[in-house]
């Protein structure tokens, strides 16, 4: 199985989630219309969606309700990116030109609250309290792993717990909950819902790890559709950096912050060089993959073997991904 079988498995829901994704975007504002076309239409995953459309085909959940709540989740996803791209300073997007670059941090920022602000509004026609606390709380949750993370850049001497922190706040929450608010429109007893909101969870982790992975072996920008290095040159530290931090040499040690705290963009194959030497890329893999073994426990609630088998799929797709 690959990817394109998912798409051709899930073609027509992916169709429809699209459609509702075209008339939620209507604006009478012409630059709100334009930019947030701009980044929806470029080439992506789709992975959060899909995951509503499939567990929400697992539960047999309406699809109108299994729709909104997918448009929901990729608005709000959208919209940390738009932020994420100022905050980050990137240029590259899904394989074109970041928002920011093409029209600015501003509108970027704005049609991202844009974004954000319509994903509250389908919220509240799915008139669910509960659904209402999980995503409010998520979007609370990135907001927090998204400062945290800016209070780590630059220290080099950020450890793993921290490391996981930040990614199950800005990244794995909104997996989590996009699984859990599934299970609850399905009216899934606690036990699913649970181990469905884990396995959001941990292939969510999985998810982050692989990309922070991606930002140092992808073999082009064109690859994964941004720009590799763009962790190191944001001083981001990410597990690849911290494993090979910690095992290091003392001489290699020193480089690696003269590379950091000094912005050394130009010395990304030095440091690249000692993450290999160091089999910091073996580690942090390894580390992703016992999140996608978790998450493979928690699909035993999946009656559905079809299902069972496309969720476990993801699961592999989280880690196995190439952008
Ligand atoms: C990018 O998410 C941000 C991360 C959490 C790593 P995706 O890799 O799902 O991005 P798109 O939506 O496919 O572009
Ligand atoms: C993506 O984080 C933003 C959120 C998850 C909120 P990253 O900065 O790690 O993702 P990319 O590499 O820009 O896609
Ligand atoms: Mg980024
Ligand atoms: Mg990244």
């Amino acid at each position: 199985m690959d990817y394109n079988t998912i798409n051709e498995n899930m073609q027509k829901e992916i169709t429809e989630i699209k459609a509702y994704i075209e008339s939620y975007l209507e604006s009478d504002i012409e630059l709100i219309e334009k930019v947030s076309k701009y980044i929806i239409d470029a080439p992506s995953k789709k992975i959060r969606p899909i995951l509503v459309a499939i567990i929400g085909k697992a539960l047999n959940l309406e699809k109108e309700k299994s729709y909104k709540l997918a448009v929901i989740i990729e608005f709000i996803h959208t919209a940390t990116l738009l932020h994420d791209d100022v905050v980050d300073l990137s240029g590259k997007r899904r394989g074109k030109d970041t928002v920011n670059k093409v029209w600015g941090n501003e509108a970027s920022v704005l049609v991202g609250d844009f974004l954000y602000s319509r994903s509250f509004e389908i919220m509240v026609e799915l008139e669910d309290m509960e659904i209402m606390k999980i995503l409010s709380h998520a979007t609370n949750t990135i907001a927090k792993g998204e400062v945290l993370q800016l209070m780590c850049v630059d220290q080099v001497e950020t450890n793993t717990d921290q490391y996981l922190r930040v990614i199950e706040y800005k990244t794995a929450t909104l997996f989590e909950a996009l699984c859990e608010c599934t299970a609850v429109l399905a009216g899934c007893d606690d036990n699913v819902r649970k181990n469905l909101a884990m396995y959001g969870r941990n292939i969510g982790l999985a998810f982050q790890i692989s990309d922070d992975v991606l930002d140092y072996t992808a073999k082009s920008n064109e690859q994964i559709g941004k720009n590799i290095g763009d962790d190191l040159s944001g001083g981001k530290i990410t597990l690849p950096f911290i494993y090979a931090f910690q095992n290091c040499t003392e001489t290699q040690r020193e480089v690696l912050k003269d590379i950091i705290q000094n912005r050394k963009v130009e010395d990304f194959m030095i440091l690249r060089d000692i993450i290999i030497e160091t089999n910091s890329i073996k580690f942090t893999q390894d580390k992703a993959k016992e999140f996608v073994c978790a998450a493979k426990e928690n699909l035993k609630v999946v009656e559905n073997s079809e299902i069972g088998s496309l969720l476990n799929f993801l699961a592999e797709f989280s880690i196995n991904r190439k952008k």
